[in-house]
């Protein structure tokens, strides 16, 4: 009980300690499992206190929209989007095209009328027509026109990762080190954050050094979901963390050219589940990592699922399925 009592104590302090103003101090706790189906119920007027139970695997919790009086219930999940050109389908109806021929979704051809990439076939992309993706340094307007390893750079087609830093840009995802310096817009190797997975209570304390260990600049203090209320601060384009996803993606680029262009990053029946699901891990932890700092399992299956839920059965069904068909 004394255990109990410090430990609250200790929650206490450091909540007061480091209370991020803009979470309007938050907190998230597991509640039992209901009858009532509901998710999340904000159960103190001034919406602090959130309490939570998962939904069915096949119902999802809409939590954005929940407030005092207006308790989230579960609901349906939304239907499976239809399958893109290329892909692996068993019936017309599962392509957005409804066509399934040999197991694979057909898509327009070569100069057909088409009103957006997805209905065009694999190596098109759609400007009206189904038109062939652009090569390297042919001009472009974005991403999705050049061929998979390349993206749209200053309106011409640039390798992923290549350009070395000092050199002009306007698409990070063409400079080696994945980040353009805003004050002169070149490639440069991104700022780092000073210290990392501590509390914070305003932007000032998510300090940003360059590569020469100089004070850069800040990076956000973001509201966690956990018990204690706490924030932390985002991450920046020099931080591990971030230079793993331009490391996981190369595995990706070895293999994509035979995805669609909108499946360029996965998923992709060409691309190895397990990297697709490694790639996608790191970047979801670059963006989320404030958020997924302390879940608790409950936490983890309601707000930050697009992270925890990333290697959880469903991609493993779907490996199951892609067996099954080839
Ligand atoms: C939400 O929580 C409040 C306070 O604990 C409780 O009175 C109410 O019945 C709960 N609502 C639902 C729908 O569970
Ligand atoms: C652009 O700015 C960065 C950071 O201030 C600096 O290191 C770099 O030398 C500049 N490059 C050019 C080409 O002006």
């Amino acid at each position: 009980m004394i255990k109990e009592l410090l430990l609250l104590l200790y929650f206490i302090i450091l909540v007061y300690a480091f209370a991020n103003t803009k979470c309007g101090g938050k907190r998230y706790k597991c509640g039992d499992e209901n009858q009532d189906k509901v998710c999340v119920n904000v159960s103190e007027y001034r919406g602090k206190v959130h309490e939570l139970s998962p939904c069915a695997d096949d119902k999802t919790c809409l939590w954005q929209d929940a407030a005092y009086q207006k308790p989230i219930y579960c609901t349906d999940k939304p239907a499976k989007d239809k399958i893109l050109p290329g892909e692996a389908c068993s019936g017309d109806s599962d392509c957005l095209s409804n066509s399934c021929i040999g197991g694979i979704c057909l898509g327009l051809k070569l100069n057909q009328q088409c009103t957006g990439h997805q209905y065009c076939d694999v190596g098109y992309y759609c400007d009206t027509y189904c038109k062939e993706q652009v090569q390297f340094e042919q001009s472009c307007s974005n991403d999705y026109q050049c061929t998979n390893n390349c993206v749209c750079n200053l309106g011409k087609c640039a390798y992923y990762y290549s350009l070395e830093n000092n050199i002009k840009a306007d698409n990070p995802k063409s400079c080696y080190y994945g980040y353009i310096n805003p004050t002169n817009g070149t490639c440069q190797n991104g700022p780092h954050s000073l210290t990392k997975s501590k509390p914070c209570e305003t932007d000032t304390d998510c300090i940003l050094l360059d590569s020469n260990e100089k004070l850069y600049g800040y990076s956000e203090c973001q509201c966690g979901f956990n018990a204690g209320g706490f924030s932390y601060c985002s991450l920046a384009e020099g931080d591990p963390e971030y230079l793993k996803i331009l490391e996981l993606f190369q595995w990706l680029l070895q293999v994509n050219q035979y995805c669609h262009t909108i499946l360029r990053y996965g998923p992709c029946s060409s691309l190895y589940l397990d990297e697709y699901i490694d790639y996608q891990k790191a970047v979801k932890f670059y963006e989320l990592q404030s958020q997924i700092m302390f879940n608790d399992e409950c936490i983890q299956q309601i707000y930050t699922d697009d992270y925890w839920g990333i290697n959880s059965n469903r991609l493993f069904i779907l490996l199951i399925i892609l067996l099954l068909l080839q």
